[in-house]
C-alpha cells in the first residue's frame, strides 16, 4: 500500500497501524477478543456447511499440512491438476458459504479498494503446520491487496521481497491481528515457519484459523466494452 493509501486505512479505522514495508501493513489486535470470538462462531457455522478439506500438491499430490476451506462467491483450491478459484466446494460440490460480516469489515477497513472481496480462504492450522515461502498470485489482478485475519494460537509469520531468494523477516501474528498485502507487497513473497501451540484459549481444540481476503475478479477497463 503506497503512503496516500496507508494515512486512508489509518483515518478510517481506530487502531494503530505499522508499516512493516512499503504495502506491508500490521495492525496489532485488529479484532478484540469479543470480535474474535463472534468471527469464529460464524467461522463455526461456515464449517458446517462447507467443510475443511486436505489440499494437495499440483503434480505430486503431497498433502499441504493446513486444511481448507472457504466462503464467499469464489474459494481458493488445490489439487492434482493445480491452483485455482472456483465457485463450489471440492468435496461437496455446493457453492462456498457467503462470507461472515467481520470479515467483510475487515475488508472495508483495511483493503482500501472500493470493490468488495470476492474470495476467502479459510486456514486451519493445527499445532505441526506450516505454510512454505509463496506469493498469492492466481487472482486476475494485484490492484487490489491481500487482508489477513488471525484466530487463535500465535504464529511466526515469515515475509519477503517480491524475489523468491529475497531477504526475509519473521514476526509473531497473536489471534485478533491483520496484515495487508498491498501496492509494492501484493506479490510479496510470506508464510508460516509455525504455531505456536497453547499460546492462545480461543479455539477449544487448539491451532489457529487465518482468513485470507481477496479480490480475484480483474478491474474494469475504463472506456472497454464488456461485451
Ligand atoms: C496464506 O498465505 O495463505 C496464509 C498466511 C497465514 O496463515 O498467515
Ligand atoms: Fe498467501
Amino acid at each position: 500500500m503506497q503512503p496516500a493509501a496507508e494515512a486512508t486505512v489509518a483515518a478510517r479505522t481506530r487502531h494503530h497501524l505499522l508499516s512493516l514495508a512499503p504495502g506491508l501493513l500490521y495492525v496489532p489486535g485488529y479484532f478484540d477478543r469479543d470480535e474474535q470470538a463472534a468471527l469464529l462462531d460464524q467461522l463455526r457455522g461456515i464449517l458446517a456447511d462447507a467443510p475443511l478439506f486436505q489440499p494437495v500438491m499440483p503434480k505430486t499430490g503431497t498433502p499441504f499440512s493446513v486444511r481448507m476451506s472457504n466462503c464467499g462467491p469464489l474459494g481458493w483450491v488445490s489439487d492434482r491438476n493445480g491452483y485455482r478459484y472456483q465457485p463450489m466446494h471440492p468435496v461437496t460440490a455446493r457453492p462456498w458459504p457467503t462470507m461472515p460480516a467481520l470479515a467483510r469489515r475487515a475488508w472495508a477497513d483495511l483493503g482500501d479498494y472500493p470493490d468488495p472481496s470476492d474470495a476467502c480462504l479459510i486456514n486451519y492450522y493445527d499445532r505441526d503446520a506450516r505454510m512454505g515461502l509463496h506469493q498469492d498470485r492466481d487472482e486476475e489482478g494485484f490492484a487490489a491487496p491481500v487482508v489477513s485475519l488471525s484466530l487463535g494460537d500465535t504464529c511466526v509469520f515469515r515475509y519477503g521481497s517480491t524475489e523468491r531468494r529475497g531477504p526475509t523477516k519473521s514476526l509473531k501474528l497473536s489471534s485478533g491481528d491483520a496484515i495487508v498485502l498491498g501496492g509494492a507487497a501484493r506479490l510479496a513473497f510470506h508464510g508460516v515457519d509455525r504455531i505456536l501451540g497453547g499460546s492462545s484459549t480461543l479455539l477449544a481444540e487448539g491451532g489457529r484459523f487465518n482468513l485470507t481476503l481477496r479480490r480475484v475478479a480483474g478491474e474494469v477497463l475504463e472506456g472497454l466494452d464488456p461485451r
